[in-house]
């Protein structure tokens, strides 16, 4: 099967298994004291500065919820887009598991900005109101657009000034580097992102994320949240090695930036056909597209994809790290096929 549904239907790349296949011989100290564990500390500080401590988990969901429960008190509340991850697509797990508030604030295209912050960072001091304690950001975002690293100063600035944390979702964080053609420490260490969840599922393992913390002031105790929010795996050593494998050499950006141009040739192919309409800027490796309805329906019996929403039926096409121009071409021209029909 080929499609466009998501990332994460890709299967692992094969570098990412071989490093697992690798790591699989002998005994290994469990828990996070095993050797890639440790190594990976040296691999990340390569990429993020050398005050970067990282800590893998199993997923994105656990990895932002054990994140942004390390810098809250039981009173805090998260300041996030309506879009964000943490709010559509985690089951509630920050509200429920982390005990957590969200602010949501609306935004037309996935992107905060100090003002649309302003909205709720407000009431601080206010023993009535939850207390806006971080802001979490999603680069790159749920709707397939960038912050700019100037963006994120800023915000960052602002926020700071608030006294709020800064945290990024960076389930797609490599396709934000390889779209800007910056490193990643641009646009978080450098911009002032205090905390990470780093995105490897997305991007070609077999599974597996990092909380990063890149400015430990205020962040407490990762290791007891991680265990205690079921992030800990015992066989550390398969999760670590994957990320070695993407991140010490360039994989994760030969990966990305092959799965953003994938999304930008879908994009071209498309804007070509009467009838469909591509409503929002492809700055990564997501297309949104606006056709009739009965015509997605069709194509979905060929291939794999998503309603964004169904309200108005605008559709999602991801490309990931083995979309070939092959099923971009094909899907393009089933398409045109469907519209025609
Ligand atoms: C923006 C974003 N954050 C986080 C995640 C992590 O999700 P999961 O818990 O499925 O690994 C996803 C996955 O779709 C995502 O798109």
């Amino acid at each position: 099967m080929r499609g466009f549904a998501s990332d994460n239907y890709a299967g692992v790349h094969p570098e990412v298994l071989a490093a697992i296949a690798l790591a699989n011989g002998g005994h290994q100290v469990s828990y996070g004291a095993d050797v890639y564990t440790q190594a990976l500390q040296e691999v990340f500080r390569a990429h993020f500065g050398p005050a970067a401590e990282v800590f893998p988990v199993f997923n994105g969901t656990g990895a932002n919820v054990t994140a942004l429960q390390a810098v809250t008190e039981r009173w805090g509340a998260v300041i996030c887009a309506d879009s964000a991850h943490i709010n559509t697509d985690e089951c509630g797990a920050p509200e429920r598991m982390g005990g957590l508030k969200l602010l949501t604030v609306p935004t037309p295209d996935g992107k905060l900005t100090p003002g649309l912050i302003d909205r709720q960072a407000y009431g601080l001091d206010d023993e009535h109101r939850a207390q806006p304690q971080v802001l979490s950001i999603t680069q790159s975002t749920e709707l397939g657009t960038l912050y700019t690293p100037e963006e994120i100063t800023a915000i960052c600035d602002h926020a700071h000034e608030l006294g709020l944390t800064v945290h990024m979702d960076g389930s797609r964080i490599a396709n934000a580097a390889a779209a800007l053609g910056v490193p990643m420490a641009r646009f978080t260490t450098d911009a002032g992102v205090d905390l990470l969840s780093f995105g490897g599922t997305k991007n070609g393992l077999l599974l597996g994320e990092c909380v990063v913390v890149l400015r430990p002031e205020g962040v407490r105790s990762i290791r007891y949240l991680r265990k205690m929010s079921m992030q800990l795996a015992s066989k550390m050593r398969f999760v670590s090695v994957q990320f070695e494998a993407l991140l010490a050499g360039d994989l994760w950006l030969r990966s990305a930036a092959h799965a953003n141009a994938m999304a930008r040739r879908l994009e071209q192919a498309v804007r070509g056909i009467d009838g469909v309409s591509v409503v929002r800027p492809v700055q990564a490796n997501a297309v949104f597209a606006l056709l009739p309805r009965e015509v997605s329906e069709r194509l979905q019996k060929r291939y794999r994809f998503y309603f964004w929403n169904e309200a108005t039926g605008e559709v999602r096409w991801m490309c990931s790290f083995d979309t070939t121009e092959a099923d971009v071409d094909g899907f393009a021209a089933a398409i045109a096929e469907e519209m025609a029909a």
